[in-house]
């Protein structure tokens, strides 16, 4: 019934022109409210996945964001699953992003917030095999506190730059280890990949993943210091204290996601409108990582009417 009812209210809005030779144009579809662009989300996810098996593809690959934007697309896509047959077992998700130095259980871990809103109904158990199989989901690992949170690999690693007891670890240790697992997931994009669609969320300064304003266009997955604007906005999740944020993220980097397939960027509310409108019509320019997204061929932005207010 809400499928129907989507479409009615779902406007393809416009491609916008590009500005330059070497760019694309973006397709913007408006919606009335983030509930009904997360319905038209989840059903172009949908129709990707059954594209994907229609053609044979044994493995659909999704590049997942995480944030306020995707929840309403989530929570459609898991009552799609719940009420249809829609089989994911072929399925491996990659998300963009994960602070740096929290537990993988902490409350506000990028892991926690996608099994929360996602994987908990999604994941495949022997009731329900149509389910993602959990070896096929992949969210970077940021617990860093201690040497407990190391792999044998990265414990050899951190003896052979920094020899001696470590215990808690120092944040140049972290970002050490940090970097060899940032590494380790770019290779491993390249082995899963390409993504088939990933999904996006843009920061107000024009983040995408944690790749922050200054990040080369041709950046692969690294670590990222986050700036104190995003820190301050997502000091929100952290009850509001900035302190509690961390300063680190390992993070997709820009070129990594513009090997997507095709991309789905999501906005909703005032607060983005001031970045849509920047990210279409400003010059090419890191100081705008959002900007490259007209370098890809097949973009859409999925836009409430509030964040598509200043177009
Ligand atoms: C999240 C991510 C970020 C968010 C962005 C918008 O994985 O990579 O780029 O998409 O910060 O966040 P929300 O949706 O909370 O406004």
């Amino acid at each position: 019934m809400f499928m129907m009812r989507s479409i009615l209210v779902a406007i393809v809005f416009m491609c916008s022109a590009p500005l330059f030779a070497a760019e694309h144009p973006i397709c913007i579809s408006l919606f009335s409210d983030a509930e009904v662009l997360g319905n038209n989300a989840a059903e172009r996810i949908v129709e990707v996945i059954k594209e994907k098996q229609q053609a044979g593809q044994t493995s659909i690959v999704l590049g997942l964001a995480t944030g306020n934007s995707p929840i309403p697309t989530y929570r459609a896509l898991r009552k799609i699953f719940k009420e249809t047959l829609l089989d994911l077992s072929s399925v491996t998700t990659i998300n963009l992003d994960e602070y740096i130095g929290l537990a993988t259980e902490h409350p506000q871990s990028y892991h926690t917030f996608m099994f929360n809103e996602l994987f908990n109904e999604l994941v495949a158990t022997p009731e329900n095999p149509r389910g993602i199989k959990r070896e096929n989901i992949h969210i970077p690992k940021g617990a860093l506190q201690t040497e407990r949170d190391l792999s044998q690999d990265e414990r050899a690693l951190l003896n052979a730059q920094f020899p001696g007891p470590t215990g808690n670890l120092t944040k140049q240790e972290q970002i050490l280890v940090a970097e060899h697992r940032a590494n380790a997931y770019e290779a491993l994009i390249k082995q899963v990949g390409p993504i088939d669609l990933q999904i996006l969320g843009i920061g107000r300064n024009g983040h995408i993943g944690f790749s922050e304003p200054g990040t080369p266009f041709d950046s692969t997955t690294m670590v990222a210091k986050l700036t104190d604007n995003t820190r301050s906005v997502n000091a929100a999740f952290f009850d509001g204290n900035i302190q509690e944020v961390p300063e680190f993220a390992i993070t997709m980097g820009i070129h990594t996601i513009l090997q997507a397939k095709e991309i789905l960027l999501i906005a909703t509310g005032q607060s983005k409108a001031e970045i849509i409108s920047k990210t279409l019509t400003s010059p090419l320019d890191p100081s705008i990582p959002c900007t490259s997204l007209r370098l890809h061929p097949r973009v859409s932005f999925y836009l409430d009417n509030e964040a598509a207010s200043k177009l």
